[in-house]
């Protein structure tokens, strides 16, 4: 079953969503060559721990740490540790908080220091898609709309959608119905409707499209050693279109 959110519950939201936000923002200024994921890990966790919420990942399902921190070729689930980010690595940061009742998810990825071309080139393309996904949504728009918007323009690039992990929905429940995948056909899934709440978290490779999982039992690595890279943001169905509960005004993302 889908929730369908009422105003009060959407308020709410809002607020989860705000600091999940926020957290991002907060952390960028802190992502250099030298830093260790775990410091990152331990400088978000206080800053959600100090607004009042909770860090959703940290022992859902087992899961380790407050965040999850995917360097270079992996997907994403990483665990944070003792490795230091080096200049040109890319990062990616998973932010969800728990906050009144309710989750809200986003992540993006990081340039370390001075980005690699290729990085760059896989970076705008992600981007890309990323924006053109969340621009379909609206009330009528199917799911399968969205999968296929990510994936037509990631393919016409010479890059792959990983198949394994989607976008999801999202409210008292940190992951709930529908499941938003990230490749398909236009016209196909699930009609939108106004007041559905759900991710969009699309997981682009510079090579192939498969992944294993390290023995860690979390990270998921591109197969094949390619570069990957990801955006999420969580989204409402509004009236006329949709609106983007991770963003911030006046952010790039
Ligand atoms: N935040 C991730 C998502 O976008 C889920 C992380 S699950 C965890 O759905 F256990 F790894 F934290
Ligand atoms: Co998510
Ligand atoms: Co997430």
């Amino acid at each position: 079953m889908i929730h369908i959110k009422t105003d009060e519950e959407i308020e709410l939201m809002r607020k989860s969503c705000r600091l999940a936000a926020e957290t991002l923002l907060m952390i960028e200024p802190y992502i250099k060559p030298g830093v260790t994921t775990n410091r990152l890990n331990d400088i978000c966790h206080d800053f959600i721990v100090s607004h009042d919420a909770y860090p959703s990942p940290l022992n859902y399902r087992g899961f380790p740490k407050s965040i999850c921190s995917s360097v270079n070729e992996e997907i994403c689930h990483g665990i944070p540790s003792d490795r230091k980010l080096r200049n040109g690595d890319i990062v990616n940061l998973d932010i969800t908080t728990f906050l009144n009742g309710f989750h809200g998810d986003t992540n993006r990825t990081f340039y370390v220091g001075s980005p690699r071309k290729n990085a760059q080139k896989l970076m705008e393309v992600t981007l890309e898609c990323f924006h053109k996904a969340i621009d379909v949504v609206r009330p009528g728009a199917h799911l399968g709309d969205i999968g296929a918007t990510i994936q037509q323009h990631v393919e016409s690039r010479g890059f792959s959608v990983v198949r394994e992990f989607c976008g999801h929905g999202i409210g008292r429940n940190f992951h709930e119905e529908p499941q938003v995948l990230h490749f398909g056909s236009f016209g196909q899934g699930v009609k939108l409707k106004k007041g559905m709440t759900f991710t969009i978290e699309p997981m682009i490779n510079a090579g192939k499209p498969e992944l294993r999982i390290l023995s860690d039992n979390w990270t998921a690595v591109t197969m094949d050693g390619s570069l990957s890279c990801q955006f999420e943001h969580t989204i409402l169905v509004t009236e006329d279109g949709h609106e983007v509960m991770t963003r911030i005004e006046g952010t790039p993302v």
